[in-house]
């Protein structure tokens, strides 16, 4: 951590009163007026990790995909987004007044390239929705990283697990990142357990399956700790 890094947190007691971002839950890509793409992502880590910053008094922003959940109590400010595009462009405009933005959202890779303003009939044909990449929000965000700021990802993987992570690290500019396996049977989307690894450029720590509020709390400490 650079001079000026470890300055953001002089004489404070870390995360009180430091402005966080948190992405959180599945970004929804329209292929008509009444059929999208999306993923299985609930939202509840990214919605624990935001109580837990609020709760340690914390300003914190969450941009939010669609979920069912409601904004934990302390949380700031909640905008709600529906597309890869609309988070892209939330999270790239609160990006410079952030101390630390820490990016939870599953966030779709691919969008329909031409969404129809009309609903798709059906024929018996085979049908292709052409599919275009959307914009890697964390990796913008790591290009513009000040000294002062600090981007944390997450990496949800079902193979070659750290190098997967670690190339996401370097990739996206990164000063931590979490690591969620698939593999483990109750890690991952919908239920309330998560298997993480937290990794940085010199550390790594392997947590037992736990309640996602109880992770939230290793990944806000794995945030302080990079800080001193
Ligand atoms: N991410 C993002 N914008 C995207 C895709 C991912 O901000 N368009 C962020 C996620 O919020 C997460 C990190 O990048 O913090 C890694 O996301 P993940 O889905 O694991 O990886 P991808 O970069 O999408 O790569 P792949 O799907 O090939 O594993």
């Amino acid at each position: 951590m650079s001079l000026t890094g470890r300055r953001f947190l002089e004489g404070r007691k870390f995360p009180d009163g430091r402005k966080f971002l948190v992405s959180a839950g599945p970004t929804v890509e329209a292929i008509d007026p009444v059929r999208f793409i999306s993923n299985h992502s609930t939202g509840k880590m990214g919605y624990a990790l935001a109580a837990e910053l609020a709760a340690r008094g914390a300003l914190v922003t969450l941009v939010s995909g669609p979920t069912a959940l409601s904004i934990p109590e302390n949380v700031r400010q909640r905008i709600d987004v529906i597309s890869a595009e609309d988070m892209w462009r939330a999270c790239t405009e609160m990006w410079p007044a952030m101390d630390c933005a820490v990016m939870c959202a599953a966030v779709a890779d691919y969008t329909p390239a031409a969404p129809s303003s009309t609903k798709i009939k059906k024929s018996s044909e085979s049908l292709s929705i052409p599919l275009k990449p959307t914009k890697d929000i964390a990796a913008d965000l790591g290009r513009t990283k000040r000294e002062d700021q600090i981007l944390v990802g997450f990496a949800l993987e079902t193979d070659n697990e750290e190098p997967n992570a670690l190339r996401k690290l370097e990739q996206k500019n990164l000063d931590m990142i979490v690591l969620n396996s698939l593999r483990v049977p109750g890690a991952g989307f919908g239920g309330d357990t998560n298997q993480i690894t937290i990794l940085s450029r010199n550390s790594k720590t392997t947590f037992p399956l736990e309640s996602k509020s109880v992770a939230a709390t290793h990944i806000i400490d794995a945030i302080e700790n990079l800080c001193r």
